[in-house]
């Protein structure tokens, strides 16, 4: 069943294609980004009420820029082109974009002259951001709703097409929110049924339906991508779905713990608890290389998971939990076949033992995976958690991973979370985690000097773990942190704390 209410993102290149799409569907309006050089009626079958061309670094002159099918403005649907999206208006409808000799970058003041659309309810001059080497001089035909000192067509409506110099998309374009609501709700006539609930209430009967009176298995790590996918399914099948949580022995302090808790007993999930801690750490022995662990452990999960799913005989569709990200790599949205998600660990499954895959989250962006969670009913601290790699905490044990340093990390990393959570700054920070290695420094316990491990503490702020900044946090709650780790945490000495980036280091250390 379709989104009937769907604009089409029709992305030029621009970083900011995904953002458009993002704040459609925080005006509850769903859409979706694809590339330019999408047929024709591939962007039809999305059925869009609207369809929004993206900024993009090139050109519209040149000839190897990106073009979409010119047909995109005889669809008889509403456009609306920002920035080269706009340019590319121009130039189909036969006007002029000129390179300028000084680029306008960043926040410039708009001034409206056309209130009869695309700026309803807008102010006379009103700030916006512009990002643009070219200028639109000339579009026959058509009507200039607003300029810049910089340029005299700054807006421009022709025939049931827009065109915005600006980007609407970024916060510094003070009424940006306003203007796409416009074209949404005033002039592609959406309603604004993009919600959790409407969601939920859309994808159950969707899997119904795709997995008919089939089985499912389903990998259930507690991640929320997992967990809500499971939920998702559950809600649809019923105990026709079977999760296996492998515990690796890799898990946060009490975790294996509260995903039995939570999806066993509360949620009366059929689930099935692996418990392969011994079996993880024997492969492991004498290993040190980080790239060789991740294999290992990646290897190893797909066979205990292979082996659980054969011991199940009839299954016939494996639930993973996909999100739209996971699917962007650019040429294979929209594709239909999206890559097996790396960190589930189960690629080639799905091949060898025939089974159809079932991604209800497919669609979704991470924060609306998080909103969806709370419609199914998952317990906060699965939704707020942070972000949790898959071979867990042997990212963060440098050399040989250990009974001893397992522990180690496990109970200084609790010590991280707990302290970050009085301070009421667990939300604030994307990740935060104790690390151990080989070194050993001197301590003084008492009179005697004992040797011991040396942990360091790291705690990061970003956005999308592309980049990251180590948190600048109070000393004394460093201390408070230092002091509780050496006290509680026994054979360690000594505690460091990390005051490096990314780039260059990466947020896990192996
Ligand atoms: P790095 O260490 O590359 O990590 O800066 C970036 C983000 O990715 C997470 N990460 C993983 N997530 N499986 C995952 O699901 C993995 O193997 C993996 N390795 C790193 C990491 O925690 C950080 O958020």
């Amino acid at each position: 069943m379709k989104e009937k209410n769907t604009v089409g993102v029709i992305d030029f290149g621009g970083q900011y294609s995904h953002l458009i799409a993002r704040r459609c569907r925080e005006l509850k309006v769903h859409s979706e980004v694809v590339p330019s050089y999408t047929p024709i009626e591939r962007v039809e079958e999305l059925g869009p009420k609207g369809i929004i061309l993206s900024g993009g670094p090139a050109s519209v002159y040149q000839k190897s820029s990106p073009k979409c099918d010119p047909k995109i403005l005889e669809l008889g649907v509403p456009i609306l082109g920002i920035c080269y999206g706009a340019q590319l208006i121009a130039m189909l409808k036969k006007g002029t974009v000129k390179r300028i000799k000084r680029r306008e970058y960043g926040k410039t003041k708009l001034f409206v002259d056309d209130r009869e659309d695309l700026l309803r309810g807008l102010p006379d001059a009103t700030q916006v951001w512009m990002s643009h080497g070219d200028r639109i001089e000339s579009v026959p035909g058509s009507k200039t709703i607003a300029h810049t000192p910089n340029s005299p067509i700054a807006a421009f409506r022709v025939g049931n097409a827009y065109g915005i110099q600006f980007h609407t998309e970024v916060a510094h374009t003070a009424k940006g929110k306003e203007i796409l609501s416009n074209f949404l709700y005033g002039i592609c006539n959406c309603k604004p049924t993009w919600t959790p609930k409407s969601f939920v209430k859309r994808i159950i009967p969707e899997i119904k339906n795709e997995v008919g009176e089939g089985r499912v298995i389903c990998a259930l790590s507690g991640g929320i991508d997992s967990s809500v996918t499971a939920r998702l399914v559950q809600r649809a099948v019923g105990n026709r779905l079977t999760c296996i949580f492998v515990n690796h022995g890799f898990m946060r302090k009490g975790e294996p713990q509260r995903v039995v808790q939570t999806f066993k007993s509360n949620f009366k999930m059929n689930l099935v608890p692996i418990d392969a801690r011994q079996r993880f750490l024997e492969k492991l022995k004498g290993v040190r290389d980080s790239e060789e662990k991740r294999k290992i452990i990646g290897e190893e999960f797909i066979r205990v998971f292979e082996e659980q799913a054969e011991r199940l005989k009839k299954i016939d569709f494996l639930a993973q939990g996909t999100i739209y990200p996971d699917r962007i790599e650019s040429a294979a949205v929209g594709a239909g076949a999206s890559r097996i998600k790396s960190h589930h660990n189960v690629g080639g499954l799905p091949e060898r033992m025939r089974l159809g895959l079932v991604e209800p989250i497919k669609e979704l962006y991470k924060d609306e995976v998080r909103e969806v969670a709370r419609e199914v009913g998952l317990p906060e601290e699965i939704i707020s958690q942070h972000p949790f790699p898959g071979p867990g905490l042997a990212t963060r044990i440098i050399g040989e991973v250990t009974d001893e340093k397992l522990r180690i990390c496990r109970d200084a990393s609790a010590i991280v979370e707990e302290e970050l959570r009085k301070a009421s700054l667990y939300e604030k920070v994307w990740q935060a985690f104790a690390v151990v290695g080989d070194d050993l420094a001197t301590g003084v316990m008492g009179d005697a000097r004992k040797e011991g491990h040396l942990v360091t503490v790291r705690i990061v702020e970003s956005v999308d773990a592309m980049t990251a900044d180590f948190s600048r946090l109070p000393w004394n709650l460093l201390e408070e942190i230092s002091k509780r780790i050496t006290n509680e945490v026994e054979g360690v000495t000594w505690v460091s704390y990390t005051v490096s980036s990314k780039p260059p280091s990466t947020i896990e250390p192996c």
